[in-house]
């Protein structure tokens, strides 16, 4: 079992915008909210949004391979949470912020 490097309290406190939230945010705000926390700075070797060259690597496997590891996570060379860890995400909201993370990365 895998043991997620970061306390519990932060998992909420990621989370808090979302509770009782209604649905449809945009992949913007799901990336400020949630994404930024590990991938604004890299945290747990993150890919960096804005980072051309992190991404593109990443984008040749296509998009249905990035929202998959999105939704259901991966870890390859760092732990990806599955739907970032915020569980009242809608999968549409994770396919949304990962499609802003890949525009402001080219
Ligand atoms: C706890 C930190 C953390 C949070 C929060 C997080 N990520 Fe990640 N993410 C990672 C790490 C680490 C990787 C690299 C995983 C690897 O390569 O094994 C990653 C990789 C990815 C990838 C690349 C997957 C691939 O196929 O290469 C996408 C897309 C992604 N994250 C989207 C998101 C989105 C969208 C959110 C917000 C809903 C999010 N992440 C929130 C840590 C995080």
């Amino acid at each position: 079992m895998k043991i997620w490097p970061i306390p519990v309290g932060v998992m909420l406190l990621w989370c808090a915008p979302f509770v009782g939230a209604e649905t449809g945010k945009s992949g913007e705000e799901v990336y400020q909210a949630i994404c930024q926390a590990c991938h604004a700075s890299g945290v747990g070797n993150a890919p960096v949004m804005g980072d051309p060259v992190a991404w593109s690597s990443r984008a040749e496997a296509g998009m249905e391979a990035l929202y998959d590891h999105a939704i259901n996570g991966l870890s390859d060379k760092g732990v990806m949470p599955p739907m970032g860890m915020c569980m009242q995400c809608s999968e549409e909201e994770v396919k949304a912020a990962v499609d802003y993370i890949l525009e402001q990365s080219r």
